[in-house]
């Protein structure tokens, strides 16, 4: 079968990467793909929002699978396009997809489906958020309602900061549509994980827990990124836990929007925020996590592409995960700058030593080819992912990978897995 994946950073280089061991796959094709990705696929040089193009190529090379790795085309519709011509694809449709594309939806879906989660308000008038701000106080987040590539949720500490991230969203309009209505939520304490899970709209496959580090510095520090490094297992998530956010988050969700007309398949990400063994559900996105998706497919055992193809045809009653008992850890490599604004075109170097460690797998995300030599090309570069027999292990092969690969201003964190050694 030829399989088509869609994007070109870390995570769709993970699913390349796992797809590419499946003995059901002859060719792999990825649009637009990355440098890193170019070993395992043909790239395509198609951006990740032109359905239309993307679809005119899966029908033209007689793609068997088509895989849609970042939530834009998602919320653009491409699984409806892709269906409406006969076409196999994996992940959500316009409709489901607003479980990431409006965090309006999300909550209001949560609210009726009695799933735990901040209360909240939302709103399109600026004087009714400034006043719920006043009345509820701060800490509080405010959270532009659309996709704003990560950089829509203010965690505010004081109420002034509260309103001027209201004032910069709805008077403004620093995210454009994706600003025109603010959820704002009582603020959470605890410790976050990332559960995910698929799903055909009615059997819930779950995956190994795992946990982000959001924060560009050590500690927690500093703002807040896409995403620093990710490991799985993660401890914080016990086998007790596992089971109550499939009965309370992922039941609900599943069968709520089953219920209304609006079925969700593909993969569901709940963030989510865990304190004193209480959970509360952060947001939900419609995609693989992104490093998750690098320390997850990296220990999971079974082919994927039997398992994207049951989601995507309806048929994942009875299909079962297995899983590598190593854990994995994913450092992110980033551009000095980042999540500012940084410079590329810096060409990283060690990249051939890294690949000649065992169980590590140099993962890329923000890299281009320029004059034969891979640069950085964005904030996030690589997610250098080691595997280990404990985390403590993976968290050692991974860094042994991250100390061989250099470029100018190149930063990372250097506690990704501690947490979980504190467990
Ligand atoms: P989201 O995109 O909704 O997950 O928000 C991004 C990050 O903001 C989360 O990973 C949390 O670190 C933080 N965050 C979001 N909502 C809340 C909340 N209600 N309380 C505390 N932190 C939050
Ligand atoms: N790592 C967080 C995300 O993918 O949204």
């Amino acid at each position: 079968m030829k399989v088509l994946v869609i994007g070109g950073g870390g995570r769709e280089h993970a699913l390349v990467w796992k797809i590419a061991q499946s003995p059901l796959v002859e060719r792999i094709y990825c649009a637009p793909g990355n440098p890193g990705i170019a070993r395992q696929a043909e790239c395509v040089p198609l951006a990740v929002d032109d359905v239309e193009r993307l679809l005119a190529f899966a029908r033209e090379r007689e793609i068997g699978l088509t895989v849609v790795g970042p939530e834009l085309p998602l919320t653009l519709g491409i699984v409806d396009r892709f269906r409406d011509a006969g076409l196999t694809i994996f992940g959500a449709d316009r409709k489901a997809a607003q479980i990431e594309g409006s965090k309006a939806f999300a909550k209001d879906l949560m609210a009726r489906h009695g799933v735990p989660t901040a209360a909240y308000g939302t709103f399109t008038d600026h004087r009714q958020a400034v006043d719920f701000i006043m009345s509820h106080g701060a800490p509080i987040v405010v959270k532009a309602d659309g996709l704003a590539a990560g950089k829509g949720v203010i965690v505010a500490r004081t109420e002034e900061e509260a309103i001027s991230a209201v004032d910069s969203i709805l008077l403004e309009g620093a995210f454009g549509e994706a600003g025109s209505q603010v959820v704002i939520e009582e603020f959470l304490e605890g410790e976050e994980a990332s559960f995910l899970a698929f799903t055909d709209g009615k059997t819930i496959l779950p995956l190994a827990s795992a946990q982000d580090h959001k924060p560009v510095f050590d500690g927690d520090q500093g703002p807040n990124t896409g995403g620093m490094g990710a490991y799985s297992p993660a401890p914080v998530v016990t086998a007790e836990l596992h089971e109550r956010i499939i009965e309370t988050v992922l039941r609900p969700i599943i069968d709520g929007m089953a219920s209304e007309g609006c079925p969700y398949s593909g993969i569901l990400y709940a963030g989510l925020m865990i304190k004193n063994g209480d959970i509360q559900v952060l947001e939900f996105n419609a995609r693989f996590g992104d490093p998750e998706a690098q320390p997850l497919l990296a220990r999971l055992k079974s082919d994927l592409v039997p398992v994207l193809l049951a989601c995507a045809r309806g048929s994942l009653e009875g299909v079962s995960l297995d899983w590598h008992d190593k854990a994995a850890v994913c450092v992110v490599i980033a551009s000095g700058g980042y999540p500012g604004s940084f410079e590329k075109g810096y060409e990283i170097r060690g990249l051939e030593e890294a690949s000649t460690i065992d169980d590590l797998m140099v993962f890329h995300a923000g890299t281009a080819l320029n004059d034969g030599r891979i640069v950085n090309s964005g904030g996030r570069v690589l997610g250098v992912t080691g595997l280990g027999e404990t985390v403590a292990a993976a968290i050692d092969k991974a860094y042994r990978g991250v100390k061989v690969i250099s470029w100018e201003g190149a930063h990372y964190r250097t506690d990704i897995g501690k947490k979980a050694l504190g467990r």
